[in-house]
């Protein structure tokens, strides 16, 4: 078989300092961890809320599969809804004051589902630039047109309108929180330029989700934006929320849509029982103890102001996603190389995740990193510097 154009391509991924390998992890979740048979500290994850080793979790979900399994056998179309996935979806759709929710195997899909029900050949996807991979591909999946606008720019955004009026539907698309980037977009804002040119608007609330917002519902709720504002909001359960999965909230209507017509959903097995009940206990304790989201945004601000008044360039924002800019893949690779050297890991974000010249570190707090562990990134990182 002709597959020397494998070698081809991985040498070029080699040359350019792109090269990912997969690590091995041998604990739990947490700020630290056992990586390739190292303890290393780590600012690496999207569990905010450091709920994905919290045992309430695990025996919600323990306590499920004991009774229920740990698959659920098919797609859910075919076989049905296990009872506590419907009740996850109505707790959802409380959460966040929509008609309904429905939830996939991962955010991924979720985005998959919305975009390709929403828009198709002969429609217009407009999205920030800067949005997520599973974004893009939605809408390369959906066959629509896609339009990219400056990054949080409600007036960029007004001008593609403006400029793309003659499509059958328009679908506005952005983060409310950026995953590269860590800033909040100004959805109101957003949501108003979207309402006059009469498109359909759609934020993925991924990194928000359990975060920003009175009851952690997202930055949707910060910025007061209700159901005649949003289309729809996609979450995930994976990130703040601790376990596996991704919902969209919306309109009765628009669930109705991704339940008939969106494949991702249509043509893959549902989530386990499991899985939902360990989302409901996280759901709790979202409710139950607001004081880990103050704690994260609080501990967010203040490693922020440290690294800038050390001389890193931090972009603005206030979710626990931190980007230090590091510009050249080469040196973004060699401060996340000497950070490990130092048993610390902080990723390296480099193309095609981040745009060239932007490669950066990526360091994202959770609510159970300490002081003390914060104090030693900004130490090591300050070390780097010098050298
Ligand atoms: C903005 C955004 N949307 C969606 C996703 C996908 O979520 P999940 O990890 O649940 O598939 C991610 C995950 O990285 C993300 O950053």
């Amino acid at each position: 078989m002709a597959l020397e154009w494998i070698d081809d391509v991985l040498g070029e991924v080699r040359r350019d300092g792109l090269w990912r390998q997969l690590r091995t992890v041998e604990s739990a979740p947490g700020p630290e961890i056992v990586v390739d048979g190292r303890r290393v500290l780590q600012f690496a994850s999207n569990d905010y809320l450091s709920l994905a080793a919290d045992l309430r979790l695990a025996e919600a979900a323990g306590a499920a599969a004991a009774t229920s399994g740990v698959g659920s056998s098919a797609s859910r179309l075919i076989v049905g809804t296990h009872g506590a996935v419907t009740e996850l979806e109505r707790q959802l759709a409380d959460f966040k004051g929509t008609e309904a929710a429905l939830v996939l195997p991962t955010g991924y899909m979720a985005n998959l589902a919305l975009v390709t029900v929403l828009a198709g050949r002969g429609d217009a996807v407009f999205a920030d630039r800067l949005c997520h991979a599973s974004i893009l591909d939605a809408i390369a999946l959906s066959r629509a047109r896609l339009v990219t606008w400056k990054h949080n720019d409600p007036e960029s955004l007004d001008a593609r309108l403006r400029d793309k009026a003659g499509y059958r539907r328009r679908l506005v698309v952005t983060e409310s929180v950026f995953s590269m980037d860590g800033d909040e977009a100004p959805l109101a804002e957003l949501a108003a330029v979207a309402r006059a040119h009469g498109a359909m608007f759609v934020v993925d609330e991924a990194h928000a989700t359990g975060v920003f917002g009175p009851t952690g519902a997202g930055v949707g709720e910060e910025q007061g934006l209700g159901p005649g504002d949003l289309t729809a909001t996609v979450g995930t359960l994976s990130k703040a929320l601790g376990g596996l999965g991704g919902f969209i909230a919306a309109s009765r209507a628009v669930i109705d849509l991704v339940v008939n017509r969106g494949r991702p959903f249509v043509y893959t097995t549902g989530i386990p029982p499991a899985q939902a009940a360990a989302a409901m206990a996280a759901l709790e304790i979202v409710r139950q103890e607001p004081e880990r989201r103050e704690r994260l945004l609080a501990v967010a601000c203040s490693l922020r102001e440290r690294l800038r008044a050390a001389g890193w360039t931090v972009p603005a924002g206030r979710s626990p996603i931190i980007p230090v800019m590091a510009g050249d893949v080469e040196r973004a690779v060699a401060l996340s190389g000497g950070l490990w050297e130092q048993g610390i890991l902080v990723p390296a974000i480099r193309p095609p995740t981040v745009p060239r010249g932007t490669s950066r570190l990526r360091i994202s707090l959770t609510c159970g990193h300490t002081k003390e562990q914060v104090e030693r990134l900004v130490e090591r990182l300050s070390e780097l510097r010098g050298a």
